[in-house]
């Protein structure tokens, strides 16, 4: 029972041939625009389940770490569906009570004057940034605004407050109030605030950033979680990368090395801005963008490009985010998809079906072993950017011995598959710099190692 299966590249040599072919791209590819700007604001970005994340918990299993995954990115499905919401759509599908209590990639920084280091989740589909203040429990460091000499609250009248989604005036205290609330996750509310904030660079030094708009949650809806607050990165008046010239990038790497330490995140004129770009569109705080065809290798699949349009009525489209961490298509896609992986696996690596998700498309087998040559899936974005998503980015353990399919289906039921809203999750994004220009509406993709970003 010990015998090696025969590897994937002796069964299907053209394949593989496609697949080195296709290795050698990135590495040639011409990298633009790397200029270093003073003032860069270049901060790390953990991983939940990196050695060097505080919510790091070695105790934690392979199983572990996938109910989390495809919990958190259920969660993550309802929310954003809610907040998209249409007369078309309902969220009653989805399962309620699920919680993130980790996150996926945090962003470590400091507040205030002494500064109090935070740890939030960065969150692209969030506009405002907002940090627990008071009630967290001992396990947070704790931002207290009376003890910080930079800190002010907003005032009613101010052209912040007025941008606020959801907003309120505490006439007393002339005191803008902030509130958001996640759904089937929690709610919180506090006032709007500003400080001084201070990143930690990759060179070891530190940037500071005076007078930042964040919302001091004064409800304690963090509590319990291993981190303080949200870092949104969304487009408005109040956020971060508006104030810093409107750009921001981030670079992920393999999320299964526990010990890679080059994600990062950079905000304002320093982003960096590679590669091929495709336009986004903003709509309700998330970053849309259009995919017009998918492939697996040289073959193209027989995806409806129409399905991946947001409608007139707002539903549908298809978004990239960074707090989902598998990616969703419908479910005549996803089906698509499913088929041509199964011609390639089935009889070569056993299938494991788990009753609970029948439609999930797992095997008995490694990944790095047994998927030898196995085709990457292309995401073909409008204007001529891909988004390459090799086998590292296509399947995720369940089991230390099962892979799954790491995008799932949305079923249909009784909408019309071009109300389903799509989602390009973290997970697709690995070995990617990705950047938000959003003065020029693009997003930019560049296939690599983050090491080998500037400092
Ligand atoms: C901080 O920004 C606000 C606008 O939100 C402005 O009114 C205030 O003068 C700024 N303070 C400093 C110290 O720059
Ligand atoms: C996977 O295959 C191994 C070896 O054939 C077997 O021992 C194991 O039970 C299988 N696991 C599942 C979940 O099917």
């Amino acid at each position: 029972m010990d015998s090696t299966p025969p590897s994937f590249a002796v069964l299907f040599p053209l394949l593989f041939l496609t697949m080195t072919n296709f290795l050698a791209l990135p590495n040639s590819a011409t990298r633009i625009a790397s200029t270093m700007k003073p003032r860069r604001l270049h901060a790390k970005l953990f991983h939940y389940n990196s050695i060097f994340s505080p919510t790091y918990n070695p105790a934690d299993t392979v199983a572990d770490h996938a109910t989390y995954m495809v919990q958190n990115s259920a969660a993550r499905l309802a929310y954003i569906r809610s907040k998209v919401r249409t007369s078309l759509a309902s969220s009653n599908d989805v399962q309620t009570h699920l919680d993130i209590d980790r996150g996926i990639f945090l962003v470590k920084f400091s507040i205030g004057q002494p500064p109090v280091p935070q740890l939030a989740v960065m969150d692209t589909g969030s506009t405002l940034l907002w940090v627990e203040c008071k009630r967290c429990m001992s396990t947070n460091d704790c931002f207290d605004p009376s003890k910080s000499s930079s800190y002010a609250t907003t005032s009613c009248e101010d052209a912040k407050c007025d941008s606020l989604p959801r907003k309120s005036c505490d006439t007393d205290s002339n005191q803008c109030k902030f509130s958001i609330a996640y759904e089937n996750l929690f709610s919180t509310d506090g006032v709007l605030s500003t400080d001084q904030f201070t990143f930690e660079t990759f060179d070891e030094g530190s940037v500071v950033v005076p007078n930042v708009s964040f919302g001091c949650s004064t409800t304690g809806a963090i509590r319990g979680r291993k981190f303080n607050g949200i870092f949104g990165l969304g487009d408005s008046p109040t956020s971060l990368v508006t104030k810093l010239g409107n750009k921001f990038s981030y670079c992920i790497g393999n999320m299964n090395d526990q010990e890679y330490r080059y994600n990062r995140l950079v905000i304002g004129d320093g982003a960096d801005i590679e590669g091929y770009s495709t336009p986004f569109e903003m709509y309700r705080g998330l970053y849309y963008v259009t995919l017009e065809g998918a492939s697996m290798g040289d073959l193209r699949l027989q995806f409806d490009p129409n399905v991946f349009k947001r409608t007139p009525q707002g539903s549908g489209g298809m978004i990239i985010d960074s707090g989902a961490e598998l990616s969703y298509i419908p479910e005549t896609e996803y089906s698509e998809l499913y088929g041509n992986i199964r011609l390639l696996l089935d009889g070569f690596l056993q299938r494991v079906i788990y009753e609970t998700e029948r439609w999930s498309l797992c095997y008995n087998g490694s990944v790095n072993r047994d998927l030898v040559g196995f085709p990457a899936v292309t995401f073909h974005l409008a204007e001529g950017a891909d988004l390459v998503l090799d086998t590292g980015s296509l399947f995720y353990y369940k089991e230390p011995q099962v892979f799954c399919l790491a995008i799932h289906p949305v079923r249909s039921f009784d909408i019309p598959e071009p109300d389903i809203l799509s989602i390009i999750g973290i997970r697709a994004q690995q070995n990617y710099n990705v950047a938000y220009d959003l003065t020029g509406q693009k997003l930019y993709l560049q296939r690599m190692d983050c090491q080998l970003l500037d400092d």
